[in-house]
């Protein structure tokens, strides 16, 4: 038997049970990891309150995860019983104490990154090596506007921009955010609480605005995000913290400056092992290296996963939060 958080219905934290279940035993391709540290992001509270739909009840949550290699399924090569591993895309059920998942899913973890350190990273990290260097293929003194700054994509986003030579302009709720932002790399911060975000990027960059803006939080941001963009400038819109955008009308495109707009995906990047594991061989490159620290802000117990829920939905945390079994 194994412990694990699951959900038998959509709702607030308060549907996240701790609750024993069978241990899963892994088909072919597949392997059982033993999770030593578990990845909490904004995308599971998605499909906690229904977002984004889960494929059925009960379930458990979580994609993101680390640990060692428990059991192989028929026809793994790869791996076997003992391997240090990590993961950071589905299917659902990163937050148990065991998580079976297709191997081609997996990446070897390096000696020199623990396990915890994997956890908040995977990821959050995979997701900041595509926006960067994929999506945008930014290079040194572009100028870009990065939403939720000190958050956990926020915060290797600003430390990765700052390695390439970008101008990081990163937004943020308040002056301790703001602090810990610059402190990673930003090279401005913006606190939208009292702040003018579209009459602060013009003063900051002398009226040019910007060349690409990445906006993880959605419904609220979106035509701010618009008015920050150079004419012809790529809009990144990845994420819903605020809600989804719905509703647009293309035109708007046209009226601020023949813009460009993606809404990109990690799964849509790392969607062959390969690609899978040419982004995980970037990211570990720039955290052993030192150019990108993981900032572990919160770490709560698995079975207290409903805390970890309920301080990332209200903007308490910064930096990455893990769960330790
Ligand atoms: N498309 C992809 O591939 C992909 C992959 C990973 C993550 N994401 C997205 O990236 C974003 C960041 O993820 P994360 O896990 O690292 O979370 P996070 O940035 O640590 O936390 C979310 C932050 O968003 C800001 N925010 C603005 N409006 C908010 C609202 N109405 N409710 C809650 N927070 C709000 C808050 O920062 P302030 O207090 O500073 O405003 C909050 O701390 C999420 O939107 C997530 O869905 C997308």
């Amino acid at each position: 038997m194994a412990k694990r958080i699951q959900i038998e219905k959509n709702g607030g934290p308060e549907v996240l049970q701790w609750v024993e279940v069978a241990k899963a035993e892994p088909g072919p391709g597949e392997v059982r990891v033993h999770n030593k540290a578990v990845g909490v992001n904004f995308i599971d509270i998605y499909f906690r309150d229904g977002l984004y739909p889960v494929p059925a009840f009960p379930t458990s949550l979580g994609t993101e995860g680390a640990g060692q290699v428990d059991a192989v399924g028929e026809g793994v090569t790869g791996f076997k019983v003992g391997d240090r591993v990590a993961y950071a895309q589905g299917p659902l059920g990163a937050y148990g104490e065991y998580h079976v998942l297709p191997a081609s899913k997996l990446v070897a973890l390096p000696e020199a990154i623990g396990f915890d350190t994997a956890a908040a990273m995977m990821l959050k990290g995979l997701t900041v090596q595509y926006l960067l260097r994929q999506t945008a293929q930014l290079k040194a003194r572009d100028v870009i506007l990065f939403h939720a700054a000190a958050g956990g994509v926020g915060s290797i986003a600003c430390q990765w921009a700052k390695a390439l030579g970008v101008k990081l302009i990163g937004t943020v709720s308040t002056d301790e955010k703001a602090a810990l932002a610059r402190a990673n790399g930003a090279w401005a911060t913006v606190n939208y609480s009292h702040e003018n975000v579209v009459e602060r990027v013009r003063e900051l960059t002398g009226g040019k605005m910007c060349d690409v803006v990445f906006d993880s939080v959605g419904k609220d941001t979106w035509e701010t995000s618009l008015d920050c963009l150079k004419p012809r400038g790529l809009m990144v819109s990845f994420g819903n913290a605020s809600g989804p955008v719905t509703g647009v009308n293309l035109g708007i495109l046209n009226q601020k400056g023949s813009l460009f707009v993606t809404r990109p995906s990690l799964n849509g990047y790392a969607d062959t092992p390969e690609r899978l594991q040419m982004m995980a061989t970037d990211l570990f490159e720039v955290v052993q290296s030192g150019q990108v620290r993981i900032n572990i802000g919160q770490r709560f117990a698995l079975k207290d996963a409903a805390k970890a829920h309920q301080a990332l939905a209200s903007r308490q945390t910064t930096g990455s939060t893990v769960l330790i079994p």
